[in-house]
């Protein structure tokens, strides 16, 4: 066997055909596309016309290829689970598509599965390689905003949407859509320590029954604030994300980051406020702040993490994992996680469809 893993891609549509299979085609020397399947034969039709690999009509032959090592989920949410399982037994490693499931029980078949299949099962986080959150955990790091205490994240669209990831029985919404990716940054800010959510669904503009408009709202242990917002009805985008910190704040939209901070070297003398401040009797002081200017340092920076990084990165990762035993950056237990969120966040709200 060469080094190559060979994939076969277990759905062709926007994520199978338009993602896994050409991102595969970035990964030459880790990867090679071996074979695909769909039910529709168009799908399987592109597959072959654009990458000259077979397809399979037989679900069962396509698992059982044994030139295939990696199978690749990219078909609707709701099957995401048993495919696995099928793949799994199949004696494949999977690399399972967000959502990895509809629900927390879904999740924990999943971990069981773990504990069955150990080392063969991967999830799709592929937003955790995203450069903007790479680089923006980077500033959190570096201090220069202080103290951290509320992240806004928003992905926001308008459109009227009319597929199936707009109605609710077959899996859509934007909780299983954008939700994996976003609750999946949220709970990395906050630590995976949550203490409060609070959430409201909506829908606004989709044409499906499912919500299309969601808002989270996340309390960590820490007391930070993460504050999640993913819309299909926003029709005035916000920026992608806002950070408040002690000494400074930070604004992320594409791959622009503006920044506005105290000049670290800038150390406060020792104020305290004061009730006689200004005074009532007509005293000295009618000061209301502190009078020691603040130094800003104010600037526009391209989000370029230390280590580059782009969403197709995971592919890198999952090779590093396979062959050479490096700990996949995304966890099952992580994947899990925002299940767990999804869950809490339906529980949470009276919204059962429209
Ligand atoms: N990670 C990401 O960035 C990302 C992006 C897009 C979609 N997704 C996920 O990928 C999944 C697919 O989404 P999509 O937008 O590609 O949907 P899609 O409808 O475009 O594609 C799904 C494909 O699966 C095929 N299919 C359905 N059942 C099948 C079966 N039993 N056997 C073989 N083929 C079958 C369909 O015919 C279709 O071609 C969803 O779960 C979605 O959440 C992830």
């Amino acid at each position: 066997m060469t080094d190559k893993i060979k994939v076969g891609i277990w759905g062709l549509g926007r994520a199978g055909l338009n993602m896994h299979a050409a991102e595969i085609a970035i990964y030459p020397e880790q990867f090679e596309l071996h074979s695909g399947i769909d039910i529709d034969p168009t799908r399987n039709q592109s597959l072959t016309d654009t990458y000259q690999v077979p397809t399979y009509t037989d679900e069962d032959a396509f698992l059982n290829d044994p030139e295939v090592e990696l199978i690749s989920i990219a078909t609707r949410s709701p099957d995401h689970v048993a495919h696995c399982e099928r793949a799994l037994a199949a004696g494949k490693y999977v690399f399972l598509e967000k959502p990895l499931g509809l629900n927390y029980t879904d999740g924990q078949k999943l971990l069981a599965l773990c504990q069955q299949y150990p080392g063969k099962l991967y999830p799709r986080q592929n937003r955790r390689f995203e450069a903007p959150f790479n680089h923006i955990q980077e500033i959190i790091a570096s201090g220069i905003l202080g103290e951290v205490y509320e992240i806004k994240l928003c992905r926001h669209s308008f459109q009227r949407r009319s597929d199936w990831q707009t109605i609710i029985e077959c899996g859509g919404g934007q909780l299983n859509n954008w939700g994996p990716h976003i609750i999946d940054h949220a709970l990395q800010f906050l630590d995976y320590k949550v203490s409060e959510l609070w959430s409201d669904l909506k829908k606004v503009a989709a044409l499906g029954n499912a919500e299309d408009h969601i808002k989270i709202v996340l309390k960590g242990e820490s007391g930070r604030v993460v504050d999640l917002e993913i819309s299909g009805g926003a029709a005035l985008p916000q920026n992608e994300y806002t950070l408040f910190g002690s000494r400074g704040a930070l604004t992320c939209q594409g791959d622009n980051i503006h920044l506005k901070y105290i000049d670290p070297n800038q150390v406060f003398q020792k104020t305290e406020a004061h009730a006689g401040t200004p005074s009532l009797t007509g005293g000295v002081s009618n000061a209301y702040a502190d009078l020691e200017q603040i130094k800003w340092v104010e600037e526009d920076i391209k989000v370029a993490p230390s280590t580059p990084t782009e969403i197709h990165s995971i592919w890198s990762a999952l090779y590093q994992s396979i062959r050479e035993g490096i700990p996949f950056p995304v966890s099952m237990e992580q994947a899990v996680a925002v299940l767990k969120v999804t869950d809490e966040v339906k529980k949470g709200t009276a919204f059962t469809g429209a």
